[in-house]
C-alpha cells in the first residue's frame, strides 16, 4: 500500500511539470507549489519510491529525544549506529500537523497537508526505529541544522547516510519559527497526556524579515549549542529524562562520543545557523569559521561553492554525491582514519554530474526550502 501511494505521488509530481506550458509565471500559485513540494521532499527521498538505505557498513538506528518542556526543550532526531539492523521502522513524518505546515509553508491550500498525510503519513525511512545503539566505538558526532520551513525529520537519506558510515548524527528541530512545524510539552502533565503545543511558520512581513532572521539565526545557534550541551551531559552520564518516553535508553549514550569529533552541518537557514554557531562554540570543530565555503558542501541540497547541479539530475546520485562529499569533508577536518578521502575530488567539484561555480548559478533558478512564500530575504 505504502509503495502504491508513494508511486502514485511519484507520477503525480513528474507528470505535473511536463504538463506545464512553459510561457506560464512562475508565480502561478497552483502550480508553483508542486514545485516547491518537490524541492522540499528532495532532501530527503530519493525522488523515486523510496529513501535510500544507509551505504556504509554499519546498521543505522533511529530515535527521538525532547529534553525538557515548554519551548526552550531541546528537541532532535538522532540517528546512529545500532547493534543490528532488525526492522527498518522509523516512521519518517510522525505527525499530520507537519504536512499542516509544509502545506502553509508551502502556499498551498489547507486541504493538501492533508494529502501530504495521506501520501506520505505512513511512509518509513530505512533506519530501525530505538534499536540499541552499537558498543565498543566511540563515534564522531554531527549536529544537524534544518533549513526554512523544514524540520528534525527530513534530511533522514543524509542522517542515515552519514550514520550508515560511523557518526552519530543529531538534527535538531528548531523552534524559531522557521519550521514548518514544531511542537512542545507545556509541562510534565502535558507530555504524560501526550498534549502538544504545536507552533507553525512564522510568515513574515517583508519588512520586518532582515531583522527576525537575525534573530532567528541567534536562537538557532543557540538551540543547537543546548543540544549539543544536552548530548555530552548524557554522554559523560548524566541522567536525563527523554519527555517522549521512548525506549530508547539514553544511557547508552554513555562514553560514546569522540568529543574532539564535533561537526556541525546546516541545509540554507541551516547554513547561517552554522556560521553564527561556529563564531560562539569553540566545541565545534573542522570548521572555523573561514572554512564555511567548505562547510556549504555538506547540505542536503547541493549548493555548495563548487557542487553545483548540473541541470536536472537523479535525486538519488545526488544525494550519493552530497555524501560522498560530506563524509571526505569530514574526514579531512575531524582527522578520521577512514577510506572518505577517496572522495575528496568531489569537494573540488569534479564529477560529471557537477559544475563548478558559484552556488548561486543553479539555486535561485529553483524554488528550494529557503524561499518561504511572503519573503524574498534568504538566509
Ligand atoms: C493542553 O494544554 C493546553 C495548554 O498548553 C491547555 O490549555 C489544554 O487545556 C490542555 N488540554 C488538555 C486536554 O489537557
Ligand atoms: C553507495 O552504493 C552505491 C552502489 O553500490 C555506489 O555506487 C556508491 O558509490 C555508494 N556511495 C557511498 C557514499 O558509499
Amino acid at each position: 500500500m505504502a509503495l502504491l501511494k508513494q508511486h502514485a505521488l511519484f507520477c503525480f509530481f513528474c507528470c505535473l511539470p511536463l504538463v506545464r506550458p512553459s510561457h506560464w509565471q512562475d508565480d502561478f500559485r497552483s502550480l508553483a507549489w508542486f514545485h516547491r513540494i518537490q524541492a522540499v521532499m528532495s532532501p530527503a527521498s530519493s525522488g523515486h519510491s523510496k529513501i535510500p538505505k544507509g551505504n556504509g557498513s554499519y546498521p543505522v538506528g533511529c530515535t527521538d529525544l525532547m529534553l525538557g518542556y515548554a519551548d526552550e526543550s531541546v528537541f532532535l532526531r538522532l540517528y546512529y549506529p545500532a547493534q543490528d539492523q532488525d526492522c527498518l521502522d522509523t516512521v519518517w513524518i510522525p505527525n499530520k500537523e507537519y504536512f499542516f505546515g509544509l502545506s502553509k509553508f508551502l502556499g498551498t491550500p489547507q486541504f493538501v497537508g492533508n494529502i501530504l498525510n495521506f501520501l506520505y503519513g505512513s511512509l518509513t525511512t530505512p533506519a530501525s526505529w530505538n534499536s540499541p545503539l552499537r558498543t565498543g566505538e566511540k563515534y564522531p558526532l554531527i549536529v544537524f541544522s534544518h533549513g526554512l520551513g523544514a524540520f528534525r525529520t527530513i534530511y533522514s537519506a543524509i542522517g542515515i547516510g552519514l550514520a550508515s558510515h560511523g557518526f552519530i548524527v543529531a538534527t535538531v528541530e528548531h523552534r524559531d519559527g522557521s519550521a514548518s512545524a514544531t511542537y512542545y510539552f507545556q509541562d510534565q502533565a502535558a507530555a504524560k497526556a501526550e498534549n502538544r503545543t504545536w507552533l507553525y511558520l512564522r510568515t513574515l512581513k517583508q519588512e520586518e524579515a532582515e531583522r527576525v532572521r537575525k534573530e532567528q539565526v541567534r536562537q538557532r545557534a543557540k538551540e543547537c549549542s543546548q543540544a549539543l550541551s544536552a548530548i555530552l551531559d548524557i554522554e559523560h552520564g548524566s541522567p536525563k529524562e527523554n519527555v517522549l518516553g521512548s525506549d530508547f535508553d539514553l544511557k547508552q549514550l554513555k562514553d560514546a562520543i569522540d568529543g574532539d569529533k564535533i561537526a556541525m552541518i546546516g541545509h540554507s537557514f541551516g547554513g547561517a545557523t552554522v556560521i553564527h554557531t561556529l563564531s560562539e562554540d569553540q566545541r565545534f570543530k573542522g570548521s572555523v569559521h573561514q572554512n564555511f565555503a567548505d562547510f556549504t558542501f555538506v547540505t542536503g541540497k547541493i549548493i555548495g561553492n563548487k557542487l553545483t547541479l548540473k541541470g536536472e539530475i537523479d535525486s538519488a546520485v545526488a544525494i550519493d554525491l552530497t555524501n560522498k562529499a560530506s563524509l571526505a569533508f569530514l574526514q579531512k577536518h575531524l582527522g578520521l582514519h577512514k577510506d572518505f578521502n577517496q572522495w575528496d575530488s568531489l569537494v573540488e567539484g569534479d564529477d560529471k554530474n557537477l559544475i563548478p561555480g558559484s552556488p548561486f548559478d543553479g539555486v535561485t533558478q529553483s524554488p528550494a526550502l529557503q524561499s518561504s512564500p511572503g519573503s524574498h530575504t534568504q538566509n
